[in-house]
């Protein structure tokens, strides 16, 4: 008989949990669906129309489904009553973060798995009915084993578990459209009647706005496997074409054009290939080096280093960008000043989790210049919060140091600027951008000007550089200010 989803609680109220729940929820007005967290502070933003994560278009989405109105009862609700919601549900997501281990055996580069762990035991604990479970985060192979064995030893007699990995493939920034329109879902189960049941439970949820054959149904192991995989397929791209934009540098080849001219070939289509300063983010570094340890573990080394040179790469690149701030500012940073333009990983999102702004802020920190950061999304706090846990020298630096609350007031005084974000405002390309509702107080779609490079050079000292990280302005019309403009991977 087939199982019909009522209630679903999700554990984690994150960049993965949130926006994932609210999109099942506003497409199921059916079924219940509970985001958990033991962060109150969290949860309470999730009420609030000032959401804890900035993406475009989640707000609609999540007051469409959460908010009272006269045709629709909300159903989408945000608790840190974890117990009551896991005893209530038939189907748990489990969206908690899976970071790399920080201490032990395969610290800096397995994935800690306590989170989930922790998560998992609390489900044993108080459930008091069949649950499926479905592995959301990112796990490494067989994760879903140590689950089985965790929810054997906790649970009550006579309860069955039924465990499903379903990895999400969202890209921040555009989680919204990527959630409504995936490119697949990919749910993976054991092979067994119960295991086929749970499967095709959740792949009716993923029904109600997903076509059929985008919903794929395979092997629990081969779905774990196949999240790493493509995180790490996606990585490569980056790091192939960053490593042929150092060439580019030297043989007088443009990056932007040989990235175009290998898109077109369809076996290898246009996109992840844009050159940059590195890419960032919390998932692609820690998943590569997940998916190495694993090869390693498995005594398969040649196959760990072929991933871990993603990393390396990427580590080159940031270094490799820096050192060119270096040699173009006459080899000395000291007392020079920095205008940092964008400190997120990538535009349309506040999130700085590994961003390439972190290693390159610290680089020329300790070069002895001055930084003055400006990001659209990014707040203060949470810039020298990142640079204090992340960087070597911010505890002497700090005075070195000013986050502006505009690219303007970041070049007051500033020899260069130096673009980490590739936020649409930033480009002297075309005139003006709007940027979608969806962030709490920024509700408004605001209609954002684009930076007026004139205006901008008018505080600068000269000469005046622009160290362009994302390939994003016109260096000809920059040129004609009066910028010196370099490049990713042009002469
Ligand atoms: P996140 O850190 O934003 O959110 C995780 C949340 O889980 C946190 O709010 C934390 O408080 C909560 N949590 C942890 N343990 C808990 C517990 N035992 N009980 C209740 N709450 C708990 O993480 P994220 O970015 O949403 O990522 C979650 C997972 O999804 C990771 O495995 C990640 O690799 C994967 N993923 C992330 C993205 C992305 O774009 N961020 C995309 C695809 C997959
Ligand atoms: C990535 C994947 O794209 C998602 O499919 C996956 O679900 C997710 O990781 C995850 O598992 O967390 P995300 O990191 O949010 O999503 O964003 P991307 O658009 O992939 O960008 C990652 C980094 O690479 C950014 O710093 C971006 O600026 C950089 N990048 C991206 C490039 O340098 N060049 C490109 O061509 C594309």
């Amino acid at each position: 008989k087939p199982i019909r989803i009522k209630k679903i609680c999700c554990i984690g109220a994150g960049y993965v949990g949130g926006p994932t729940s609210a999109v099942i929820a506003s497409k199921n007005p059916d079924i219940q669906v509970t985001v958990v967290d033991y962060n109150r502070e969290r949860i309470e933003a999730w009420q609030t129309d000032d959401l804890p994560i900035y993406e475009p278009g989640l707000l609609d989405v999540v007051r469409a489904a959460r908010d009272a109105k006269s045709k629709r009862t909300p159903n989408l609700f945000f608790s840190t009553d974890v117990d009551r919601c896991i005893a209530e549900a038939d189907l748990i997501l489990l969206s908690v973060n899976t970071p790399t281990k920080s201490l032990g055996r395969g610290a800096g580069h397995a994935s800690e798995l306590s989170y989930l762990e922790s998560a998992v035991r609390k489900i044993g604990e108080v459930a008091e009915s069949n649950k499926i479970i479905v592995e959301k985060s990112t796990v490494p192979c067989r994760a879903a084993d140590t689950l089985r064995d965790v929810l054997a030893a906790t649970a009550k007699p006579g309860i069955h578990f039924e465990i499903l990995s379903n990895p999400e493939f969202l890209a921040e920034g555009t989680a919204i459209p990527n959630l409504l329109n995936p490119d697949r879902i990919l749910i993976g189960s054991l092979k067994t009647p119960r295991g086929l049941q749970a499967a095709q439970a959740l792949a009716d949820v993923y029904g109600a706005w997903v076509d059929h054959d985008r919903i794929i149904t395979i092997n629990l192991y081969s779905s774990e496997l196949a999240k790493l995989a493509a995180n790490a397929l996606l990585a490569q791209r980056i790091s192939s074409v960053n490593a042929l934009s150092a060439m580019c540098e030297s043989v007088g080849a443009d990056i932007d054009e040989v990235s175009y001219a290998i898109g077109l070939d369809k076996r290898i289509g246009s996109r992840m290939l844009k050159a940059s300063v590195g890419f960032g983010g919390s998932c692609f570094r820690k998943d590569i080096l997940s998916l190495a340890y694993i090869a390693e573990s498995l005594h398969l080394f040649e196959v760990a280093d072929y991933w871990r040179s993603i990393v390396e790469i990427n580590e080159y690149q940031k270094d490799r960008f820096t050192r060119r701030i270096v040699r173009c500012l006459y080899n000395s940073l000291s007392g020079k000043t920095l205008a940092v333009w964008g400190f997120a990983y990538k535009k349309d999102t506040g999130d700085t989790r590994e961003t390439a702004a972190i290693s390159v802020v610290d680089n020329v920190l300790t070069e002895g210049a001055n930084v003055r950061i400006y990001d659209p999304l990014v707040k203060e706090t949470q810039i020298r919060q990142e640079l204090k846990s992340t960087t070597s020298r911010l505890g002497c630096a700090e005075k070195q140091l000013v986050v502006c609350d505009s690219a303007y007031e970041a070049c007051t005084g500033a020899d260069a600027v130096i673009i980490l974000t590739e936020w649409d405002e930033f480009s002297n390309r075309s005139e003006v951008v709007r940027r979608d509702s969806g962030h709490g107080k920024k509700t408004k779609a605001r209609s954002e000007r684009k930076v007026d490079w004139a205006r901008a050079a008018e505080v600068m000292r000269r000469p005046m550089f622009v160290f362009d990280g994302r390939n994003i302005v016109d260096a000809g019309a920059l040129e004609e200010l009066g910028f010196r403009v370099e490049c990713i991977g042009k002469a």
